[in-house]
């Protein structure tokens, strides 16, 4: 972890320590609130995630995880107050096919993070926020994060007896969303409501692309491990009717890091929305 990254852009360019390289970005003092901020790891043909061969569910290709852009993934984590991710994660956590406990990490590795939240006012981990229409989420999936606020996010008409069993194990439930889908835009002033300064989404495309149509994402943190994959059945960031216009990315920001994953190397964009 001690070997550095080079800056691309801008420039000029130089080496700069993998550790601290996110943490140093003050997401949760931004002017907009909230400031909610996503990130993804892909290949460089665009999966995030692979189908798997005997289920109908998908997982991050393992060519692409790797310890240096996780490391990454957990200081975007220490600065966000709210993490948003969906039902798919608790279902698949329950069948141990989660890549690992939510962030921030509890591992020896993460500590600094964890610390350094404390000096900056934030709550020791952030809250927890899951978007879903069909509100099967595993009650027991959710023990291990009692001491969290967990908000489950759904639409009007999502089905009344799951919301009340939610509610009657302790869980919140938000409506935000005309049918059973949430709508961005409503999610995101609900949360500011609640007093959320800075939003972490680390679901998968559906949710992206909730975020992306209410055009309320204020930066994407974009991995792309420099490895072809190939497959037929994947995902890419986003999925959902066409956006129109589409969603212009400024760079922001550009390192390269040959040092993972092995033999291919990744490059670490920051970007965000055009004007
Ligand atoms: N490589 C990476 O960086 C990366 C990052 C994130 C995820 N992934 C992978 O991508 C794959 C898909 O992830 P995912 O299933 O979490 O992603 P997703 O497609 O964003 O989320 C799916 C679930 O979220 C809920 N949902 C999404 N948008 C909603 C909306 N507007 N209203 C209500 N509910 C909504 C639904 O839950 P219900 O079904 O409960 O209704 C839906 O099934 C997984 O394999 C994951 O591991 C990869």
């Amino acid at each position: 972890m001690q070997t550095p990254v080079t800056r691309l852009y801008p420039a000029p360019g130089g080496q700069h320590p993998l550790e601290g390289l996110y943490l140093q970005h003050q997401l949760h003092r931004q002017p907009d609130k909230p400031y909610v901020y996503s990130n993804f790891i892909t290949s460089l043909d665009g999966r995030i995630s692979l189908g798997n061969k005997d289920t109908t569910t998908h997982t991050v290709p393992a060519e692409t995880v790797n310890p240096r852009d996780w490391r990454l993934y957990q200081e975007l984590a220490g600065q966000s107050d709210l993490l948003i991710t969906s039902g798919r994660y608790f279902r698949q956590s329950l069948a141990g096919e989660a890549q690992d406990q939510l962030p921030v990490g509890n591992q020896a590795e993460f500590a600094d993070i964890r610390e350094w939240r404390l000096t900056q006012g934030l709550p020791p981990q952030p809250d927890i926020a899951i978007l879903s229409s069909s509100l099967e989420i595993p009650i027991a999936s959710l023990e291990p994060y009692r001491h969290r606020r967990i908000l489950v996010i759904t639409g009007e008409t999502s089905d009344q007896t799951r919301v009340d069993e939610l509610l009657a194990s302790g869980i919140e439930v938000i409506r935000a969303g005309s049918g059973s889908r949430v709508d961005g835009q409503r999610m995101v002033s609900q949360l500011a409501t609640l007093g959320y300064q800075s939003i972490y989404a680390i679901a998968g495309p559906a949710v992206f692309y909730t975020l992306l149509k209410a055009n309320v994402i204020n930066r994407l943190y974009l991995t792309i491990a420099q490895q072809l994959l190939g497959g037929e059945v994947f995902d890419t960031l986003t999925r959902g009717p066409l956006l129109a216009p589409a969603r212009g990315m400024s760079l922001i920001s550009l390192y390269h890091d040959p040092y993972a994953p092995a033999g291919a190397g990744q490059l670490l964009g920051v970007f965000e929305p055009g004007d």
